[in-house]
């Protein structure tokens, strides 16, 4: 068996996608579960791009143990010498730095020619080199990249020292036999090749990333650059998941990884969770739907015999089937269990306060699914904001007009108001609209349910305009009224300071 390795950006570039940001605890949070998952490498950050990127990086440095710390650098001195001293508590460590090498790139981006281009690639190669001896270069938009010209590029850095040389396919424009066949040109052409390593780093904008990745790999790469439920930027990039149950059940590719594949449930809700980044039902491995058969014939098929429509046994990605379900007559310790099974790891007095947030919200609902548990163990992330609700009370109805009573505690100052409304949730936030008198609009409004039954916990995302700058906030209630108006505060909380 040939061994890939596991490079995730899920806290880089998943955590670059407007909405999904993480503080550093929460940062620290998903980096333990990767370790626990087993990824080789955890892009951790860009840590030039902001102090919290750099701190983050810092903090995951330290709290990690055994996986590679990387980051993300442009191909600029200043940028590594960030890096550099971000990553300096990393016990293994890399720096990722890189440029664009399309034409696209070298004309407009950098108003350049391909000699020059291959100059600075080497030089910010050799820079690097200065401070670790893991040096991952990056060819922004190899996917569109002409392969003479990218085989050139791969020889230099190589020969500057990279360790790993990444293959983007920025743009998600390849087709798979396209990005097949360009791994499979340099694997030919360059010289040095096996020097390194040739990652694959796909996004899905054309819905090809998993495909492009597998055909990377059936041509030589061995390190594959992957996020959890495939976040990031604009479409995503490859899912970490797909590639590993891919990998699970082609043993004939003869492909091996060290990821513990059980852990995926856990983590792929976690993270989810934490970014407010729902995974969509049918999502291929994590999706709710992706192991449930609906129709008669699947049914029956599955229950004669499970592989007759099933590919992968449920609980080789960790969703247990016969898990404990929680209801209010749970305790502490089938909570603690339910959240370790998630990744999340409580004790003590932070144990205490999500057990009292469980036992109010199962006194509304029956069943406390997953999502619920979740929403409830980062929920002391939206207690701490300086904007929060004391009181809202709603009336609406068939044939009559919605009005709203709000009270709000603005740190610890109380201020009320009452509106009336379109509708339920109309009326609400033009309570809240007196109350915060900033030029603020609602640009996206989305509710969701989180499984069935109409006691339900709604979630609400929002995207709030100030300014020219879009807000993104979250809300979760079993009043959906409520929930509605906890996102709104979510977002302008992050720009009334
Ligand atoms: O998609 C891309 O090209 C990237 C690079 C910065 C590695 O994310
Ligand atoms: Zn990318």
């Amino acid at each position: 068996m040939d061994r890939l390795y596991i490079f995730d950006t899920t806290l880089r570039d998943g955590e670059q996608v407007p909405g999904c940001q993480l503080n550093t605890i929460e940062k620290i949070q998903v980096a333990k579960a990767l370790e626990g998952l087993g990824v080789d490498v955890i892009e951790a950050g860009f840590p030039i791009s902001s102090p919290g990127d750099f701190n983050s990086v810092v903090e995951i440095s330290k709290a990690v143990t055994w996986p590679t710390i990387c980051a993300l650098t442009r191909g600029v001195q200043k940028d590594i010498d960030v890096a550099a001293e971000a990553l300096k508590y990393a016990k293994n460590k890399r720096i990722h730095t890189g440029i664009g090498t399309s034409d696209f790139h070298i004309k407009h981006k950098f108003n350049s020619t391909q000699d020059e281009i291959l100059e600075r690639a080497v030089a910010a190669v050799k820079h690097a080199k200065k401070y670790v001896e893991d040096v991952e270069f990056y060819c922004e938009d190899a996917g569109r990249t002409d392969n003479v010209y990218l085989a050139r590029v791969v020889e230099a850095v190589i020969k500057a020292g990279a360790t790993v040389v990444n293959i983007p396919d920025t743009t998600g424009y390849c087709l798979p036999w396209q990005y097949g066949e360009k791994i499979k040109f340099l694997m030919d052409n360059v010289k040095g090749v096996h020097n390194a390593i040739l990652s694959t780093h796909c996004h899905n904008d054309l819905g090809m990333a998993t495909a492009n990745t597998i055909a990377g790999v059936q041509n030589g790469a061995r390190q594959v650059e992957v996020t959890i439920n495939g976040i990031g930027e604009r479409a995503g990039n490859t899912s970490l998941e797909e590639i590993a149950m891919i990998l699970k059940c082609h043993k004939s590719m003869n492909i091996e990884t060290q990821i513990n594949t059980q852990k995926i449930y856990g983590i792929s809700r976690m993270v989810s969770g934490l970014m407010n980044m729902p995974v969509q039902a049918n999502k291929a491995v994590v999706g709710r739907n992706a192991f449930a058969h609906s129709s008669g014939i699947h049914q029956d098929g599955v229950l004669k015999n499970r592989e007759s429509y099933e590919i992968m046994d449920p609980t080789d990605v960790g969703i247990d089937k016969n898990s404990i379900v929680l209801t209010a007559r749970s305790g502490r310790a089938a909570l603690k269990h339910r959240l370790s099974v998630l990744g999340v790891n409580v004790e003590g007095d932070h144990l205490d306060t999500i057990y009292e947030a469980f036992l109010k919200l199962a006194d509304k609902k029956k069943d406390i699914n997953d999502d619920d548990v979740l929403l409830l163990a980062g929920k002391e992330r939206t207690e701490k904001q300086r904007i929060q609700i004391d009181y809202l009370q709603v009336t609406s109805g068939v044939g009559v007009k919605s009005v709203a009573s709000l009270g709000l505690l603005i740190a610890g100052e109380k201020f009320e108001a009452a509106a009336v409304g379109n509708g339920p949730v109309d009326a609400a936030i033009k309570a809240l609209k007196q109350i915060i008198k900033r030029t603020m609009t609602l640009q996206e409004f989305t509710i969701q349910a989180i499984s069935k039954g109409s006691d339900d916990v709604g979630k609400v995302h929002m995207q709030v305009e100030h300014d020219g700058i879009v807000y993104y906030g979250f809300g979760a209630n079993t009043d959906i009224v409520a929930a509605s108006v906890e996102a709104y505060i979510n977002a302008i909380n992050q720009f009334v300071k």
